[in-house]
Formats: C-alpha cells, structure tokens, sequence
C-alpha cells in the first residue's frame, strides 16, 4: 500500500513559523513521526497477513507542482494525505487534481482551523477528501495514515 503526503506552502517551514500556533516540531519532526507510523502499521499488518505500508513525501510552496503531484499519483499511489495549507482556502485546481485522479484522500491541518479566522473556515479539498484532521499538530499525519490505511483496507 503506498501512501503520499503532499504539503503545501510554509509547511518546510514549520519549527520557526508561527509556533503558538504550529508547534515548534519541524517538517523532518513530521517525516519521521509518519514514517514511524506507517512502520508500526506495516508489522501489525505483517502478523494479520496484511499489506505493508510505504509513504512518500512532496512538499511545495507551488499550487502548479501540487496539482502535478497528484497526477503523477495516478496509478502510483493507493492513498493520498495532503495539507495544503493556504491553497486550502483557495485552490480549485487542487480541489480538481484530486477529483481528476479519484485517490482517496484525507485533508490534514496542524492547527486548529474551526478556531481561527473566518475565510480558514472554507476548505475547497475537503469535497474530495474521506476524512479532515485539524488540531492534532504533526500527530495528525499519523492519524490520518491509520483513517486512510483502514479505508483502503476495507476496499
Ligand atoms: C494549515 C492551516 C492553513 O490555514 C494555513 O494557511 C497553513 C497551515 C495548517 O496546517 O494548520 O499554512 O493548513
């Protein structure tokens, strides 16, 4: 089962950024804690026979290279997990790219966005995603990997 992650803008960021309100873990913090989980997931799923899990990972302060990013997911990839950070609120080629490739997905936001300002409040993605993490800071990647991985496994 292969996984990509997918962060948009200032995400490479993270760990000088904002930390009141994205932590102070850094986007290697998040590679690592995600790789880690899709480990932990791969031997549980070793015992019951399952598939494994890879993940790869793109991260761009370009819309154009996201929206490539996930049509070269196409036939490469079981699952995607994307942040897009502030293209969320505003990025319909995005919204399309996913809908175009069909890959489920689940939207992710380290902070909190319901509490924040009231245009954060519209998620273009969402309409194509299965599920949203928000608030969960970089753990959020992680949950999002075991929402995707039981969704591709019921499949
Ligand atoms: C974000 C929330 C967005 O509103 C913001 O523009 C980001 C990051 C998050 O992960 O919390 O860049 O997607």
């Amino acid at each position: 089962m292969k996984i990509l992650v997918i962060d948009g803008p200032n995400i490479n960021m993270l760990g000088v950024r904002e930390p009141e309100i994205y932590g102070r873990d850094t986007y290697e913090d998040l590679v690592d804690m995600t790789r880690a989980k899709a480990r932990e997931i791969s031997a549980k799923n070793y015992e019951e026979g399952k598939d494994m899990v890879k993940v790869n990972f793109i991260q761009s302060n370009h819309e154009g290279e996201l929206v490539t990013a996930i049509q070269k997911a196409y036939g490469m990839y079981d699952g995607i997990i994307i942040n897009p950070a502030a293209y969320t609120h505003t990025s319909i080629a995005i919204l399309d790219a996913l809908k175009a490739v069909g890959i489920p997905a689940v939207e992710v936001h380290i902070s909190d966005v319901s509490s924040r300002e009231e245009w954060r409040q519209i998620s273009y993605v969402r309409e194509a995603c299965i599920a949203t993490v928000s608030g969960e800071g970089i753990a959020g990647y992680s949950h999002a990997l075991e929402i995707l991985v039981e969704n591709i496994g019921k499949k």
